[in-house]
């Protein structure tokens, strides 16, 4: 049985990156990777509509941090390591089972240099690690091919295709569901 425990803080630094625990400074970044419509195209989300919803929302995310429901992790250049670029996440946590759901966004400033692949790789190796994962879950939206490609790129696997079981904005869309498992 998976018995998670977040503090303190995993911080984890890879070749380029530090991934890094939220603060109330990083709302703007949050709230831009959380309304850009680019980075949502795929997410069947409404955007925040204001600061104040990314602030809410940094507060959830250490709410959950410090009661272990799931952990986010901000994704920084080491370079640049107060401003966030991305956000990688596990979430849906079923102890019992020992799998996690994994999420991540990136600015579009960054995409198709390998970023998230990095971060990727870092926070697998924690999942299955330190953290006590068997498998990752990674639900995403059928026309989504960035994502799938950098599932892929990192180990994943297809496993199955939901037909129209996902409504938003009057359309029913396809999602497809990818994991992967402790070798
Ligand atoms: C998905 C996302 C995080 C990808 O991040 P990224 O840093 O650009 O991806 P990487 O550069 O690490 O690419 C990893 C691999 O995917 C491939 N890839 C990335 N974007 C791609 C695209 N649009 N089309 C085809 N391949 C793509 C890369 O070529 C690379 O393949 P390789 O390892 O064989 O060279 C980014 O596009 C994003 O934030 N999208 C919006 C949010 C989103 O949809 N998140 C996923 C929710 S499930």
């Amino acid at each position: 049985v998976l018995q998670p425990k977040f503090q303190p803080f995993p911080e984890l630094k890879t070749a380029r990156l530090l991934l890094r625990q939220l603060r109330p400074e990083d709302a703007a970044e949050i709230f831009f990777l959380r309304s850009d419509e680019r980075v949502l195209r795929y997410l069947g989300k409404e955007p925040a509509s204001s600061i104040k919803e990314a602030e809410d929302f940094i507060k959830i995310i250490d709410d959950n941090t410090s009661t272990n429901q799931g952990i986010l992790w901000g994704i920084a250049l080491l370079d640049n390591p107060d401003k966030l670029i991305g956000t990688i996440c596990y979430w849906n946590l079923l102890m019992e089972h020992d799998r996690a759901d994994i999420g991540f966004v990136l600015h579009p400033d960054h995409w198709r240099k390998g970023i998230m692949k990095e971060a990727l790789f870092s926070v697998i190796d924690y999942g299955f690690g330190p953290l006590g994962l068997h498998s990752i879950e990674a639900r995403l939206s059928a026309g989504n091919k960035s994502s799938a490609a950098v599932l892929e790129s990192t180990g994943f696997v297809k496993e199955a295709y939901f037909k129209e079981d996902f409504f938003f904005k009057g359309q029913y869309s396809d999602t497809l569901v990818y994991s992967r498992l402790k070798k």
